[in-house]
C-alpha cells in the first residue's frame, strides 16, 4: 500500500558510521518533505527504538551536517535489539509513534536488523559502510571518502619513508574484507598489499613483504621506500608482523628500518567526498520514493558489474534489491563463494606482483 501524505517515516543510522550518512539523511528528509511525508529521526540506531528516542528533523541542521562525517542522529551497535525483549520494545515504539516506514542507513548488521521488523513496518535500506562488504551495491556510502583518507595518509607516510629509506606497514580498517586495503594500495602506489581473501599463512605473509623489500632495495631499483598496506582482516597483529619481518631481513637488509602505522578510526571520520555526498543523496532519494510507493524489505544499491537487476525508474544508476537477496549474497561474498568474491580474489592475486615491481 502506498504511503499517504502525512504518513510518518523514521530515518535511522546504525552500525559503524560512514562519511556520507548525513548527506543521505538530508536527501531522505528533503525527498520525504517533497512527497508530503512526516519524516522523523530515530536517535542512535536501534537503541533509539528501544528507548523511544524519536525526534523531528531540523532541515537547516541537516544541510550543515551533510558536509561532515559521522551521523547527526548518532549510531550504535545494539546487543539488546536482536533479543526478544529488544524486538518487543522496538515494536512498541514503532506503534506508539505511528511510524509507517523505516529507512535504515547502515551495513550488513543494520540491514539484518531492519528485516526483523518487516512484519510491523515497511523497511528500506541504504548501504553505508567503509568496508564495502555488502552485495547488490557496487559501492557503499563512505568507501570513497575512506579510500581518499588512506591515500592522503600514505602520501604523507611516503615522504618520510623515502627520506629514511624505510618500510612502513600501514594497517587499514575493512573488517573481514580486503576491498578498502586493495583499492587504496593501488591508488596510493603501495608496493605490497595483504588482504584476508588471500588466506595466506603467516610465513607466506612475511615472505611476501621480505621479497618486496629485497626487490625495492636492490641496487638498481631506484626505490627508497616500501609501503605495505595491511587489511585489518589479516589476522596477524601488525607489531608481531613487524618483528617477524625484521627477523627475516636481519641479515639481507641490515640498514633498512621498518615502522608500523595503524590508521584505525582516522579512516572512518572526516568530511565526505563529493562522490559519497552524491551517492548518499541518490540512494536515499530512490529509497524514499520506493517506500512512498509502497515497497518494503529492499535495499537501494549502486549498480555495477554483476548486478543484473533493472535500474530504478527514478535513477538509472540505482538498483532496488530484496533485502533477503542482499543478505544472502553478502554472506556468500564474505565466505568467498559468490561471483563477485571470485572476481575480487582473482584481481587481488593479479595485482600483487604488479605492485611489487
Ligand atoms: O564496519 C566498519 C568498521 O569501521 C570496520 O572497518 C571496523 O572493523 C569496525 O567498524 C570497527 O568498529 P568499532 O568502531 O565498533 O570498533
Amino acid at each position: 500500500m502506498v504511503l499517504k501524505k502525512g504518513d510518518r517515516v523514521g530515518l535511522l543510522t546504525s552500525g559503524g558510521d560512514a562519511p556520507g550518512m548525513n548527506a543521505a539523511l538530508r536527501a531522505a528528509a528533503r525527498v520525504g518533505a517533497e512527497l508530503g511525508l512526516d519524516v522523523v529521526g530515530v536517535e542512535e540506531g536501534y537503541v533509539g527504538l528501544l528507548e523511544d528516542r524519536v525526534r523531528a528533523l531540523d532541515m537547516r541542521a541537516l544541510d550543515e551536517a551533510a558536509r561532515r562525517g559521522g551521523t547527526i542522529l548518532g549510531s550504535a551497535r545494539s546487543k539488546v535489539f536482536p533479543t526478544p525483549e529488544g524486538q518487543r520494545r522496538a515494536r512498541e515504539t514503532i506503534a506508539r509513534r505511528n511510524i509507517r516506514a523505516l529507512l535504515v542507513i547502515g551495513g550488513n548488521g543494520s540491514l539484518t536488523g531492519a528485516r526483523t521488523l518487516r512484519d510491523v513496518v515497511r523497511v528500506g535500506g541504504v548501504p553505508a559502510s567503509i568496508d564495502n562488504d555488502l552485495a547488490c551495491s557496487s559501492m557503499a556510502i563512505g568507501v570513497d571518502t575512506a579510500m581518499n583518507t588512506i591515500v592522503e595518509a600514505i602520501d604523507r607516510i611516503c615522504d618520510t619513508a623515502t627520506a629514511h629509506r624505510r618500510t612502513f606497514l600501514v594497517e587499514v580498517m575493512g573488517r573481514d574484507c580486503g576491498y578498502l586495503a586493495m583499492t587504496s594500495a593501488v591508488a596510493a602506489g603501495a608496493d605490497c598489499v595483504l588482504v584476508p581473501e588471500a588466506h595466506k599463512s603467516e610465513d607466506a605473509i612475511v615472505d611476501q613483504i621480505a621479497r618486496a623489500m629485497e626487490v625495492a632495495y636492490a641496487n638498481d631499483s631506484g626505490k627508497r621506500r616500501v609501503i605495505v598496506v595491511l587489511a585489518e582482516g589479516v589476522k596477524m597483529e601488525s607489531a608481531r608482523l613487524k618483528s617477524a619481518v625484521d627477523a627475516r631481513i636481519a641479515s639481507s637488509l641490515r640498514d633498512v628500518d621498518t615502522r608500523v602505522t595503524v590508521l584505525g578510526h582516522v579512516v572512518r571520520g572526516g568530511a565526505p567526498s563529493a562522490f559519497d555526498r552524491l551517492l548518499g543523496a541518490r540512494l536515499a532519494h530512490v529509497a524514499m520514493r520506493a517506500l512512498a510507493e509502497g515497497e518494503s524489505d529492499f535495499m537501494a544499491g549502486w549498480s555495477g558489474p554483476g548486478i543484473e537487476r533493472a535500474p530504478s525508474r527514478h535513477d538509472p544508476y540505482v538498483v532496488v534489491s530484496p533485502l533477503e537477496e542482499v543478505l544472502a549474497e553478502t554472506a556468500k561474498l564474505m565466505e568467498g563463494e559468490s561471483e563477485l568474491a571470485r572476481w575480487r580474489r582473482k584481481i587481488f592475486e593479479e595485482v600483487e606482483p604488479i605492485l611489487a615491481r
